[in-house]
């Protein structure tokens, strides 16, 4: 694999952020050792509803009509779609949540990053990529020069499936409306899909995720060119694809910097 002549010039956090990939700059023909890192577990589901316990009474309320629908996403700002988000019952997640999990980051980002769900841990603390996924993300980012409050970082869906399951396709098509216009609003330079959910639901497709990787592609008409990777939970697994990855993120960066040239 060929390197950026700009990785010479690597802070030590930098590097520190590569080595945790998996990617070693200084030695680039040497056999990568093998990480004894563990396989991310899913997280127990919690269950707060006692066995026999009354169903919750929200079930039976009557409903707005905004937390039924999603009609008129398009002309949303943030707050009110945030808000909007919050307030969602279109699919059965909304009775396992937490809460929502909107998206983080900054606003007028180039860089938008798509997982696929929230786990636990974001469940709990209302932010995408908090667990260990999160951290190794973090220091995808940071190898690429980039802090986390430089990207904007949202899912393909805003809630916990429960057992973290994959989303179906109806979750998926109710939540998509709040994704496109999160995409609408940051108008990124570059949309990175990460793993097979993200990227098959982003781009309405079911080729493989090795046959997504290394191109570039589009959703529908939009000018934003989308790259594909691996998941960071997957990457926690499978550490020997770390350099896939990284050469992954080499195509997002440098399709970014050739489009602002
Ligand atoms: N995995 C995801 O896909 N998204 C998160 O926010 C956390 C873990």
């Amino acid at each position: 694999m060929e390197y950026d002549s700009k990785l010479m010039t690597l802070t030590e956090r930098q590097k520190a952020c590569l080595d945790a990939m998996g990617i070693d700059v200084w030695l680039p023909k040497a056999a990568l050792a093998v990480e004894n890192v563990e396989q991310e577990t899913a997280s127990a589901v919690v269950d707060d509803v006692a066995p026999g316990k009354p169903v919750a009474i929200a079930e039976v309320q009557p409903q707005a009509e905004h937390v039924t629908s999603n009609a008129d996403v398009s002309a949303l700002g943030w707050e009110a779609l945030q808000t909007r988000v919050a307030e969602c019952r279109l699919c059965e997640l909304h009775k396992t949540r937490t809460q929502t999990v909107f998206g983080v980051g900054n606003r007028d980002a180039d860089w938008l990053i798509i997982g696929e769900a929230p786990g636990a841990d974001e469940d709990r603390q209302g932010e995408p990529f908090v667990g260990r996924a999160g951290q190794l993300l973090n220091a995808m980012l940071q190898a690429l020069g980039l802090a986390r409050e430089d990207v904007y970082i949202a899912n393909i869906l805003k809630c916990r499936p429960p057992q973290n399951r994959d989303p179906k396709a109806e979750e998926v098509a109710h939540c998509m409306p709040w994704l496109q216009r999160q995409i609408q609003l940051i108008q990124p330079k570059v949309i990175l899909a990460l793993g097979r959910i993200a990227a098959q639901n982003l781009l309405q497709t079911n080729t493989s995720l090795g046959r997504l990787r290394g191109r570039l592609h589009y959703i529908d008409m939009t000018p934003t060119p989308v790259i594909v990777t691996y998941h960071p939970a997957y990457l926690l697994r499978s550490p020997l694809e770390k350099r896939k990855s990284w050469e992954d993120l080499l195509l997002a960066k440098k399709t970014l910097e050739s489009a602002a040239s």
